[in-house]
Formats: C-alpha cells, structure tokens, sequence
C-alpha cells in the first residue's frame, strides 16, 4: 500500500502539544492537535516509526473512519463501506471494542457488535469468503468511539500502550507512567550535558527516561507493536524504522544523570530497570533522603515527583520536606527545578513562585507542574534533534 493513512496518536489531557511536537520532530507536516489527540496523515512507514520514537503518546491508532452516526442502521452502513480489506487480512483477528460519550447509540456492546458485523460482511464479500472468517492470523483491535454522535473508528498499531518500553521490571509503590515521566523531561530545556538530578527517584523513571531522551534512544527499541503482524505495512518499513533508531541513537553522549531516594530496595528496583533499558552503569543511583543533597556543580536540572502528602498522617512530613527543598535550592540559583504534585500550597512551601505551572494528570490524580528557570544562560534544546541533523 503506498497510499496515505491517516493516524491518531492518543495524548493524556495536557500532553497534547507535546506529543504534536514530537510527531513533527519526526518530520510529518499534516498535524492536527484535537482534545487527548493528535492526527496527522503519512505514509504507512509512519506506523513503525511513530510507534518507536514517540515518547508521550499512549498509543497510534490508525484511523478506519470518522461520520456522524445517530441510528444502528447508519452505524452498520457507513462501517461496511470503508475499505477494512485495506488493513485487515483475510485471515485478521479483528476484536471490536467501543466507548460512547454523549451520543444517541450509548448501548456499548450494540455498538461494538454492529461494527463486527459489518466488518465481517464487507470482508467475507471483498475475500470471497462463503462461510465464516478464520480469524487465525495478525491481531487488529478495532475500536468503535462514540462522542457527541460521531463515531471515530480506529485499529490499534501498538499493542500494549506505549509507556510500556519494556524495561521496568520492577516498580515502588506510585510509579510514574513513563510516558508522563517523559513529558516532565521533554518540559524543561535541560541539556544532556548538564547535571540531572531527581531526589524522590523511587523505580527510577523520570532518570531512565532523562537518559533515554539524552542518547537519542527510542523507547519503543526494545519491544513489540501488534501491527509488526500486518501485511499492508512492508517489513522493510519495519526495518528501516529499527535501523534509523539505531542509527540516530547517540550512545558517545556523556551523562551526569542521578537517581536517589530514602528507600534503599527502591535504589535497588531502580538500577534493575536501568540495566534492562540497557543504560547499563550510566546512572548513578544512591540511596539518601533528599535533606543531604548538596548540588555540587552549576546549571543543574532537578526533576521530580515527590511524595504528594495524601496519605493520612504523611502530610507534615511532606510539608517539611518541600520547605527543606525549597532552602536547599535557595543556595543553588542556577539550577532549574521542576516539581510534580498535587500539592496546593507547594509554592508557599517551597518558598519561591514558580517561573510557570502546568496543569497535568498523574493517572487520575490532577497535579500542577511546577517549573523554576535557574539564573543560567539558557541552551536551547531540542529533543531528537538528531532527526534534524
Ligand atoms: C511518588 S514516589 C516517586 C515515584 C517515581 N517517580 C517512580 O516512577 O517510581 C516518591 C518517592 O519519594 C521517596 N521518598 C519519600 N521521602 C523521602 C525523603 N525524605 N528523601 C528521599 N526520598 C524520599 C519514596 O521512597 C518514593 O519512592
């Protein structure tokens, strides 16, 4: 298939500019920023590479059809008449999932068996299949997503969500998605030259995905996407999208990135998923309560996700934890800060306003992000540069 298809890479709410920013890093123009969203049409190459490199999408879904829909009748009509055989082998294992917000067809399962009906009809006609659909070969989950009664049908390229890199093989107890973590590293200008530091760095994400990012390296290299299976998309596409990773990944850029944290089986749990990101002994984890940390350079960056004070009777001990941050970087004007939590009197705590605050979702927890430019001279910085080389 040479011609273009249109995909929709899913965004958590406050991401999406970030994710529209890493799809045309990759070099694709058409980019449409919608809410939790951002579609774009290329070739179907884009699929592997999408899925390799975007950093804090959750998925990329390919877009089968969007049209109003008010009846079942309209609803089976206008799926059979999209061109499935395109995407679908005869062969396909094709589940059909749905959602429904604010629309007239609100009875999910209806819905979702409606478009698996029309799919197998227009399949079984466009293979010449007479009796049933084997459904033996590559696995397409389409999805079925009504809103305000239009209904976007998409088949999902990825599999499992991509905040799932393949290296955490172990995780504290409020793990940060590492998509997310990828979008707090992706906020800030920080240089892979300059210091790093998270201070609360549990299972180590926001570090890993800081040395990912640094070295260029893809976070989808070391997993599988389910539309690795599909004929339409050449194996050549798939390798070439493996071998520009490879390529562009920059494994010569030195790193000053360290992890700490209170909990020494966390610093344990944390160096494991390094080794499996395969950053081997790039990080310097260590175990401290983040009181005794002392910069000792200039021009640091500090990103983190601290406890946020919810649990009973930890809320104090939080409070004097961010006043102790906020003294210690007093000292330590250059470098940049940049906090995660939900937190509302943060700012009074730490004892400065922040330079900007973003208002972002940790799952379902609304966090705001607090971000302090240090006095330095400013690099500009721009993530997979490399694309641009
Ligand atoms: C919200 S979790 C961080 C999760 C991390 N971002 C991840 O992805 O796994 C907060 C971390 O702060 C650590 N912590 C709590 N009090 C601390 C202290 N005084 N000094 C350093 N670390 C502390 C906890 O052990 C916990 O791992």
């Amino acid at each position: 298939m040479t011609q273009k298809v249109t995909l929709i890479a899913t965004a958590a709410m406050g991401l999406e500019a970030i994710v529209a920013r890493e799809v045309k890093a990759l070099g694709y123009e058409d980019v449409q920023v919608e809410n939790g969203r951002v579609v774009f049409t290329a070739e179907p190459s884009a699929i592997p590479r999408a899925n390799l490199w975007l950093r804090t999408a959750d998925r990329v879904k390919l877009l089968a059809g969007r049209f109003k829909a008010t009846t079942f009748d309209e609803l089976f009509e206008k799926t059979k008449a999209l061109p499935w055989e395109d995407f679908i082998a005869e062969d396909g294992e094709f589940p059909v999932v749905g959602k429904s917000v604010k629309s007239k067809l609100y009875s999910v399962p209806d819905c979702q068996s409606i478009v698996k009906k029309a799919i197998v009809e227009r399949l079984k006609q466009k293979y010449g299949v007479a009796s049933w659909l084997k459904e033996s070969g590559a696995f397409y989950r389409v999805e079925i997503a009504l809103h305000k009664d239009e209904a976007l049908l998409t088949i999902d390229t990825s599999g499992s969500g991509l905040h799932k890199r393949g290296y955490r093989v172990g995780q504290g107890e409020a793990p940060l998605k590492e998509t997310l973590a990828a979008a707090l590293v992706q906020i800030t200008n920080w240089h892979p030259d300059q210091p790093f530091v998270d201070p609360f760095c549990g299972s180590g994400t926001i570090a890993i995905e800081a040395a990912l990012i640094g070295q260029n390296i893809a976070p989808g290299f070391n997993r599988e996407f389910a539309s690795e299976e599909w004929g339409f998309i050449s194996q050549k596409a798939w390798d070439d999208a493996f071998q520009e990773a490879e390529d562009f990944a920059n494994y010569d850029q030195p790193l000053n990135i360290t992890g700490s944290d209170i909990n020494p089986d966390l610093i344990t749990i944390a160096k494991n998923n390094a080794m499996e990101a395969g950053l081997g002994g790039l990080i310097s984890w260590k175990q401290m309560q983040m009181s005794d940390f002392k910069p000792k350079q200039d021009n640091g960056y500090l990103v983190s996700n601290p406890p946020y004070g919810e649990r009973m009777g930890e809320r104090e001990e939080v409070e004097q934890m961010y006043r102790d941050l906020g003294s210690i970087m007093r000292d330590h004007p250059s470098w940049s800060v940049y906090i995660l939590t939900s937190h509302e009197g943060f700012e009074s705590l730490y004892g400065k306003s922040a330079t900007k605050k973003r208002k972002l979702f940790n799952g379902f927890i609304k966090t705001d992000y607090y971000q302090y430019f240090g006095k330095s001279k400013k690099t500009k910085f721009s993530n997979n540069k490399s694309f641009s080389k």
